[in-house]
């Protein structure tokens, strides 16, 4: 069995048509437009890039974007100042802050100076503590696009045996919670785990984010089961300056065995600013009561 290859690609594509037909009815009837502030601190260039995406994908969506590009010497005041502003200012519905932050930068402070109804990282401690209670939140983006993926395939996960291998606050943590809502029952699984093969192999759906380059082998999943994974690895190769993009999980094994697989590149990656999107028009019409 080869297993079906989730396009997440195709997915994100078809979310932010979706949210580019909404904006255009707020548009129609007069309204704002909703606005999502980017702080970049630095020059990391990885974060370039994500940010630079995030802008681009804002506009063509029909919100508005504003980016904030600070130097690496920016101290934590500059930058608490700056998040006030943004909180105060009713043109922006969201704000977020590119992680990771410069070392000076106390990383928790700032993730806590967010107003929690512009949160679209969903970070916030309010957030967090929101979805842990099953309450209305802004959830964080990757895992909410991950369960858009496992729903694209199973709209029902109600029973199944879900495994988290990673426990980040980003991903591993929230995406629990998602799964344990949708009545899975739930292995949170970490780098200290005992037996992490045997672990993964009890698993109906296995995401995969624990940021080590095709850990996951192919004798570790379970034949049938949904496989998400959420790493982005790059990997050097000679001759490709920029390498070779992997996942977490040992995509060519894997997919002899899994009933459903994402692909790195093409799979979680493109849902991740689809549902940023997502979340700044919530989070807009939640500020207005829309
Ligand atoms: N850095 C890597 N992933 C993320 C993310 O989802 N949000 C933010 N703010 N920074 C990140």
């Amino acid at each position: 069995m080869t297993a079906t290859i989730i396009d997440g690609k195709a997915i994100a594509e078809k979310l932010r048509l979706e949210i580019t037909a909404e904006v255009a009815r707020l548009k129609d009837q007069g309204r704002k437009l909703p606005g999502l502030a980017v702080v970049l601190v630095g020059n990391d260039p990885a974060s370039e890039v994500y940010v630079g995406s995030k802008a681009r994908q804002t506009d063509a969506s029909g919100m508005r974007s504003f980016e904030h590009r600070l130097p690496a010497e920016t101290s934590q005041q500059e930058l608490l100042a700056l998040i006030a502003r943004l909180n105060a200012d009713d043109d922006i519905d969201g704000i977020l802050v590119q992680l990771p932050l410069p070392p000076h930068i106390d990383t928790d402070r700032v993730i806590e100076a967010v107003d929690p109804a512009k949160d679209v990282d969903g970070f916030h401690p309010v957030n967090a503590g929101r979805l842990m209670r099953a309450l209305p939140s802004l959830v964080p983006c990757t895992p909410l696009g991950c369960m858009l993926l496992l729903n694209s395939v199973q709209p029902s996960l109600r029973g199944l045996h879900a495994v988290v291998v990673g426990r980040s606050n980003i991903v591993g943590k929230p995406i629990a919670q998602l799964l344990l809502q949708a009545d899975c029952t739930v292995t949170m699984t970490h780098s200290r785990s005992r037996d992490l093969p045997t672990l993964c192999r009890e698993a109906d759906v296995l995401v995969a984010a624990v940021g080590r380059p095709e850990m996951v082998r192919g004798d570790w999943i379970k034949k049938g089961a949904i496989v998400i994974d959420v790493g982005i690895n790059r990997l050097a190769v000679e001759g490709r300056p920029k390498g070779r993009l992997v996942g977490d999980v040992a995509f060519a094994e894997a997919r002899e065995v899994a009933g459903a697989i994402t692909p790195v590149p093409g799979g979680v990656g493109p849902m991740t600013i689809a549902c940023l999107l997502k979340n700044t028009l919530q989070a807009a019409k939640a500020r207005r009561r829309l």
